[in-house]
């Protein structure tokens, strides 16, 4: 590619000069792999297969390797997220102090089940593992806000809040 834009799948001619610069720290071209994830979801907004055919190609390694990653680290979308990525941590800490009481209220608020977004593509809610602020669990991530010590209804008003 020549121009200064990514392509529909690709990486921007910066993001692959500073995926070269890395590549000079990392001992082999497949450990680039998450930075190179994480360059593609942020200039596309999420992975789709295109992409991860691309990385495959362009950091040779297969593209089932590509795929495990991103399905492994719920980061990672490889579907258009919504605008709102609401995270909840289920991890023991937040559940034993309410998190499936959160997530119930929330899907049921929403309408969408874990990993999906609204029909309008404004929320979409993810379950997730341990978000490392325990001792304000439970506790949730909206994009990268983190929101602790949450109930239902603190939650609720917090998105009545949201532009
Ligand atoms: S258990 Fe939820 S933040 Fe650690």
């Amino acid at each position: 590619m020549s121009d200064s834009t990514s392509t529909r799948a690709g990486l921007s001619d910066a993001a692959l000069a500073e995926l070269e610069k890395l590549g000079k720290r990392y001992p082999t071209r497949e450990a680039l792999l998450l930075p190179a994830l994480w360059m593609v979801q942020q200039e596309h907004g999420w992975i789709s297969q295109e992409s991860m055919l691309y990385l495959a190609e362009l950091l040779d390694v297969s593209p089932v390797r590509v795929y495990g990653v991103v399905s492994f680290y719920h980061m990672f979308h490889d579907r258009p997220p919504g605008r709102y990525n609401i995270q909840v941590c289920h991890t023991l800490s937040c559940s034993l102090r309410g998190a499936e009481a959160i997530l119930s209220r929330l899907q049921e608020r929403l309408g969408i089940g874990h990993h999906e977004v609204t029909a309008d593509g404004r929320f979409m809610v993810t379950r997730v593992e341990c978000l490392g602020a325990c001792e304000h669990a439970p506790v949730c991530q909206i994009n990268e806000d983190f929101e602790f010590d949450l109930t239902p209804e603190k939650l609720e008003a917090k998105l009545e809040q949201l532009p």
